[in-house]
């Protein structure tokens, strides 16, 4: 990109813009494996007016676009991979609008997961959607974030009323009111939630709040085989009982989660569960939710409603990509995420197990599984050739069986550009449409290029 365009941005934003090497190469990775692709410059927007008026720069000039959150993403979302401007957007982290007894709240996109969360606390409200690492609202928004929540409150999708966007061409528009319900129009917010910043920029969200449950029960119990688990987590979703959590480790996983987080859970495939509702609505979930356990071999099902205990099983659960990585120290993570429909759940583990048998690395399972979503986590050496090319083989080959048995590619980490080269498998000619649209709100190419779409 020219350096006109560098000195202008200084000129207008001064100190907020940074050509430092060391500013530039951490706004150019996530957290994965994916090599480090710095824009060319870094600049640091504190409102909607200011990210309208950067992109209008960008868009006179040609200049790429990267929108940058708290730079978690885990397939190369935010890598420049044709250099260009990156637009930080954390230091927008303002609440703007709180209505509690609407339950929605309205934040700019820098504000993080916990930030908000604490924000929420004294009003008896939170917000459920919970990436493992405290991600920005805006990133979460932008990539159709899920975790731990999902399966009993939706992800990004079901809980984002109405958004705030920068377009292409610098227009900054709302995408809805905060009404509950509106059929008024085409759904532009379910457009640019998950278009990972390739249709326009997020700079503030509309949320849907919860209540804080008056009970919160969780329970641990460790099975026999992965495969008794995934029998129980799929009776216990088939039978309808609500779960807020309900998520795998296998033994590998436990280990490193003991050896990181200090707990002493025994080394075997374990569920951790979670119930809300009423002392004794919580506490009739977990019963028949140990019934169906045992049921499967899991008899030592412990459940406890202790705040603390509860916070410290989450938090360790939240860590696991660190844990993991901690296997093996310098390594990094190959995160798989594909979703399956809950009934070929079974098959879709057992066949990439048996895959992973052999593998030269540290392979890892946790996962969403009450959605149908798992990680199997390669542990590797990114700057070995070897283990790269046998991690893309074992991706390869679980992402074409999930697609075959109806799931996709990606449950919620997005698809960056790790994930690209099996989204006509996924979606064949919608393909096409998506790239209309593209073409229509980002007729230069300069949104996050590189990224969701295939040439
Ligand atoms: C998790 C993240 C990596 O489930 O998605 O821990
Ligand atoms: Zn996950």
């Amino acid at each position: 990109m020219s350096a006109a365009l560098i000195a202008a941005l200084k000129t207008r934003f001064d100190a907020r813009v940074s050509t430092a090497a060391a500013v530039r190469e951490q706004h150019g990775r996530g957290e994965a494996y994916h090599p480090t692709k710095a824009p060319d410059v870094v600049v640091f927007a504190t409102s909607t007016q200011e990210v309208s008026e950067i992109v209008r720069m960008c868009a006179a000039e040609g200049a790429p676009i990267v929108a940058f959150g708290a730079g978690t993403s885990l397939e190369g979302h935010v890598c420049a991979l044709q250099g260009g401007v990156c637009i930080d957007l954390s230091r927008m982290n303002e609440i703007v609008e709180l209505n509690v007894e609407d339950l929605d709240v309205t934040v700019q996109a820098g504000v993080t997961r916990k930030q908000l969360n604490a924000y929420l606390r004294d009003q008896g409200l939170f917000f459920p959607v919970d990436p493992g690492a405290d991600a920005t609202i805006g990133g979460m928004a932008a990539t159709r974030a899920s975790g731990t929540n999902a399966v009993r409150y939706g992800t990004m999708r079901e809980n984002v009323l109405s958004l705030t966007v920068v377009l292409a061409d610098g227009r900054i528009i709302r995408t809805r009111s905060r009404a509950r319900k509106s059929s008024a129009g085409y759904d532009l917010t379910a457009l640019f939630v998950g278009a990972e910043g390739t249709l326009g920029i997020i700079t503030e969200v509309t949320l849907r709040l919860q209540g804080i449950p008056e009970n919160m029960t969780s329970a641990v119990c460790p099975y026999p085989s992965v495969e008794a688990a995934i029998e129980a987590v799929i009776e216990t979703i088939q039978t309808g009982i609500p779960v807020a959590r309900i998520e795998i480790m296998d033994a590998v996983t436990v280990a490193a989660v003991n050896a990181y987080s200090k707990l002493n859970l025994e080394a075997r495939p374990t569920l951790f569960y979670e119930f809300h509702g009423s002392a004794a609505g919580a506490a009739e979930q977990a019963q028949r939710a140990q019934e169906i356990a045992a049921g499967h071999g899991g008899e030592d099902f412990r459940w406890a409603s202790d705040p603390a205990e509860r916070a410290r099983l989450w938090e360790a659960r939240h860590n696991i990509h660190y844990a993991t990585l901690a296997m093996r120290p310098g390594a990094k993570s190959w995160g798989t995420d594909v979703c399956v429909p809950i009934s070929k759940l079974a098959e879709m583990l057992r066949e990439s197990r048996k895959d992973n048998e052999g593998a030269s690395f540290p392979v890892t399972l946790v996962g969403h599984v009450g959605d149908g979503n798992f990680h199997h986590g390669y542990i590797i050496d990114p700057d070995n050739a070897a283990e790269m090319a046998e991690a893309e083989r074992l991706n390869k080959r679980l992402v074409e069986r999930a697609i075959a048995l109806g799931g996709t590619c990606t449950g919620e980490h997005g698809v960056g550009y790790g994930k690209i080269k099996f989204m006509r498998a996924e979606h064949g000619e919608a393909i096409e449409v998506m790239k209309t649209i593209k073409r229509a709100l980002d007729p230069q190419g300069l949104m996050n290029p590189g990224k969701v779409l295939p040439d």
